[in-house]
Parts: structure tokens; sequence; C-alpha cells
């Protein structure tokens, strides 16, 4: 089975493109940018634009959106996520959480275009929100999450390490499986 994987994320396509070697899965990189509705949530989002790229695209595809949520703020940032990082940053959301509860997850919603209909799958991780920024691999939030049952913030984990805990490959889990059963 060969996969097209719409991203301009670099780093998400390493992520995805490592699990699915390892399941004997080939990915293409379909490198492009596209417009991203705000909305409310993650999922509404990701359906939105794998709505409007199934309109230029015949061939199968999927893509994904994934959003921090912070519990003691409300799930802030979530669908704000894009935003709130190229605004405040980690440091902002450090400053923000000072005196606050730190747990936090990512969700991960991958939408499917099989040809016909849009699909989602969906994954989520939990964890907290470290004290302060650590490693320098990854990407986004990663130095400042740190998954549950770990020491060490997603920024300081190799790509074998972060797919063990991740959100992005929890949604892709789900979604190969129901592929297979569909294809
Ligand atoms: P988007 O899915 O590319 O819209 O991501 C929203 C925001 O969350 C961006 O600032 C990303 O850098 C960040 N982000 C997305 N996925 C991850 C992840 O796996 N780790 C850390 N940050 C992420």
């Amino acid at each position: 089975m060969k996969l097209q994987f719409i991203t301009s994320n670099m780093h998400k396509f390493n992520e995805i493109s490592a699990y699915l070697k390892e399941s004997g899965i080939e990915c293409q990189w379909v490198k492009r940018t596209y417009e991203e509705i705000q909305a409310e949530t993650t999922e509404e989002v990701s359906v939105d634009s794998a709505r409007k790229l199934s309109g230029e695209i015949s061939q199968k595809f999927f893509l994904e959106d994934t959003g921090l949520y912070i519990q003691s703020l409300k799930g802030f940032p979530g669908p704000y996520s894009s935003y709130v990082f190229k605004t405040i940053g980690n440091q902002g959301i450090l400053d923000l959480l000072l005196n606050k509860e730190r747990a936090a997850y990512f969700l991960t919603v991958i939408s499917y275009f099989n040809g016909k209909e849009i699909l989602t799958f969906s994954g989520k991780e939990q964890g907290t929100i470290s004290m302060e920024e650590r490693g320098r691999t990854g990407f986004g939030y990663d130095p400042i999450f740190i998954p549950s049952g770990c020491e060490k913030t997603l920024g300081e984990m190799s790509i074998g390490e972060k797919n063990k805990h991740s959100h992005r490959i929890k949604a892709l889990e789900n979604f190969i499986d129901s592929v297979e059963i569909e294809d």
C-alpha cells in the first residue's frame, strides 16, 4: 500500500514515514501548504482542509491537524495552537502556567480522502507541561511537553522514542487499521 501525505512540515512527514516504513507501507510526501480555517475544534480544521484539497486532487491522500490542549487553561491553545506558537511561543505558555496545574494533551486528527469521502481518525497523548524548555529535537511544543510516564520532554527524544508515545502515531494506527479493512 502507498499513501500520499500532504504537509509542508518535514517533522510530521519524518515521524509518519518512519512509522509507516516499519509497517511496510510506503509514504509519499506531497510537500505543499494549504489554507487552514480558524475553527473551534482540531477536527473541523482537519476536515475542512481535506475537503478543500479533495476538490483539486482526485487521488487518495491524507493530512492531519494537531493541537495542544492545556486543562487548566480550559483547553487553550487547542485549535489556536499554530497562532499561539507563532506569537507567544513556548516561553509564553510557560509564563501562563506559573502557579497553575500543568496537565495537557496533544490531539491529532487525520483526515483521509479515499476518492469518495473524507474519513477521520484521532489520536491523543496525555502528559504535562515542563517547568522549562528542554531539548532540541522535534518541533513546535515538543520542548515543553512531557508524555505521561516519562521524564524527558518530546524535545529530548529521537523520532523513534517520540513515536512510541505520540498522538500522531496513535491517530495513524487507527487510520491504517481501518484502511486495511477498507482496501
Ligand atoms: P498544525 O497541526 O501544524 O496546525 O500545528 C499546530 C501547532 O502545534 C504548530 O505550532 C505546531 O508546531 C504544533 N505542533 C503540531 N504537532 C506537534 C507535535 O507533534 N509536537 C509539538 N508541537 C506540535
